[in-house]
């Protein structure tokens, strides 16, 4: 068999790793993988040569430990009401030899691969996104090194807050779901953890915060700094979402960014010191963790298996600990958000902890 491999939607740690784990499956069974670079573009352009690249066993070393893909990415939509491209792409797959491709993605990236399965495509998915904002999969390719890159992270303001006494603002990454700053700011003990699911008020922040500090001086201790993760999503009740500028992608998504800054502006009349830092990229571009390379390797080796067993039209899912499969139609029902009720503390702003769960288990 010759199996295509894309990329597609924003970078996460564990690309390289999944394509890697595609290739050494493949190669055990004799099958050629071609890399199709730019996700879904490599398919949707005539001109597609320099889109394409042979991928053998020679490349699983390098692209094992590899932060981005090597593939590429883009956020091309092949299926875009005002123009499709699915007849372009089936030709490109003939043209090229391609028995089935193996989408690797998030929900824009799927989303396309399921309808372009419904159009007689043979597609298997595989999920990635920092966000892991994916239904239908209890994981999602690069979202355990944002965490441990967000955690990271707080470590280091609180040196600086601590020295400067400071009520600082950390800006993660999410979009409308608010797992990377739940979680991240779960493990880095923040004070004030925003998500976009529960919208607050300026004054309840404001006295969340006041409280904290005084909350550490009735405990016999003095800690004058503050830690307050923000989802790049999270806003104010009744204010839309903070956006980074007016662009739109070619999934209608506008990017999101700035409300760090934003509330430091608001905070600073109540809280003398008050910083801000967005981690942005960086939360994108870090070397994948122990869990992205073997998760995403074995994504990928399950990912040829399923074509193989004629299982397109599937995405590779982690279910209750186990790896298994999802329709890839469930990944359109996206995007998987916070449950506030079960997971998030509405007075404290902050994460709510029961000792009987697993952060992420559901
Ligand atoms: O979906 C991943 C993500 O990193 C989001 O967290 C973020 O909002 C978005 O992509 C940024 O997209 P872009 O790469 O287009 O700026």
């Amino acid at each position: 068999m010759r199996i295509g491999v894309l990329t597609g939607g924003g970078d996460a740690p564990g690309l390289n790793p999944a394509i890697a784990g595609v290739v050494e499956r493949a190669a055990l069974d004799g099958h050629e993988i071609l890399g199709l670079k730019r996700g879904w573009e490599a398919l949707s352009i005539r001109e597609n040569d320099n889109h394409i690249i042979l991928l053998g066993p020679e490349i699983i070393r390098e692209y094992s430990r590899l932060g981005g893909s090597k593939l590429q990415c883009s956020r091309t939509n092949p299926v875009a009401e005002d123009k499709d491209r699915t007849d372009l792409v089936k030709e490109n797959m003939k043209k090229l030899g391609l028995d089935a491709v193996i989408a690797i993605g998030g929900e824009d990236t799927l989303g396309a691969a399921a309808v372009l399965s419904e159009r007689g495509i043979p597609v298997v998915g595989i999920p990635k996104t920092i966000d892991r904002d994916l239904v239908g999969t209890e994981y999602t390719l690069g979202y355990d090194t944002a965490l441990n890159v967000i955690c990271d992270s707080a470590e280091r303001i609180a040196h600086t807050a601590e020295s400067h006494q400071t009520i600082f603002l950390l800006e993660v990454m999410g979009r409308h779901a608010g797992w990377l700053a739940l979680r991240g700011g779960e493990a880095a003990f923040a004070d004030v953890i925003l998500i976009p699911e529960y919208s607050f008020t300026m004054d309840q922040l404001t006295s969340v915060v006041d409280e904290r500090l005084r909350e550490s001086e009735r405990l016999g201790f003095e800690q004058l700094y503050k830690i307050v993760v923000v989802s790049e999503g999270a806003h104010i009740e009744g204010e839309d979402a903070v956006r980074r500028d007016s662009q739109i992608d070619e999934f209608g998504h506008y990017s999101l960014g700035g409300v760090g800054n934003y509330l430091k502006g608001l905070l600073q009349h109540e809280f003398k010191h008050t910083r801000y830092t967005a981690l942005a990229y960086l939360q994108r571009g870090a070397p994948p963790s122990q869990k992205d390379r073997q998760i995403g390797r074995r994504f990928g080796h399950n990912a040829v298996e399923m074509i193989k067993n004629g299982d397109t039209g599937y995405m590779v899912a982690i279910k209750r600990a186990r790896l298994t499969k999802t329709p890839l139609e469930e990944v359109r029902k996206s995007p998987s958000l916070v449950d506030v009720d079960k997971n998030y503390d509405t007075e404290r702003l902050n994460v709510k902890i029961e000792w009987t769960d697993l952060p992420d288990e559901s």
